[in-house]
């Protein structure tokens, strides 16, 4: 390569383009991506579940809320068993499979477990 090669590559389009992607792919750190995750999990939970389970609570089954002491009390004791009931349903519930959408069950169950550490309480 010549320096007048270097220069061309330099000052050359692809290059700019080469620069703007390494950039793009360090600005977006996985947090981002978690954060992304935690918005559609509250969302999915707004638009399907909060109907009957607003704040965690449950307006049918009163003891069988979404708070950390009522779920372990029914045995479920992480995110992976949220997902299958928001699936499938349990009891009396309906299961959402076929509105939350693909990976939605566990993001939205993702979602209700960090809510149940913290108590539903809203930061
Ligand atoms: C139409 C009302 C309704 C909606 C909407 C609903 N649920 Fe439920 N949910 C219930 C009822 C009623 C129960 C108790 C079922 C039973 O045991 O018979 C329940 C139970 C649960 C339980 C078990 C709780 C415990 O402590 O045992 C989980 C977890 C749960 N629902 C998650 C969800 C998720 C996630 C969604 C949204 C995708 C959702 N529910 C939407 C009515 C609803």
């Amino acid at each position: 390569m010549t320096t007048r090669d270097t220069i061309n590559f330099f000052s050359s389009k692809i290059f700019f383009f080469i620069c703007l992607f390494s950039l793009c792919v360090f600005t977006i750190s996985p947090n981002d991506l978690i954060a992304l995750d935690t918005d559609l999990g509250e969302t999915l939970f707004k638009n399907h579940c909060a109907g009957c389970h607003i704040n965690g609570n449950n307006i049918i089954r009163r003891s069988k809320n979404l708070k950390i002491s009522s779920l372990k009390n029914n045995g479920i004791n992480d995110p992976e068993t949220i997902a299958n009931i928001a699936r499938q349903g349990i009891g009396i519930m309906d299961g959402y499979k076929d509105q939350l959408g693909e990976d939605g069950d566990l993001i939205v169950a993702n979602w209700i477990w960090e809510q149940a550490q913290k108590a539903w309480v809203q930061e």
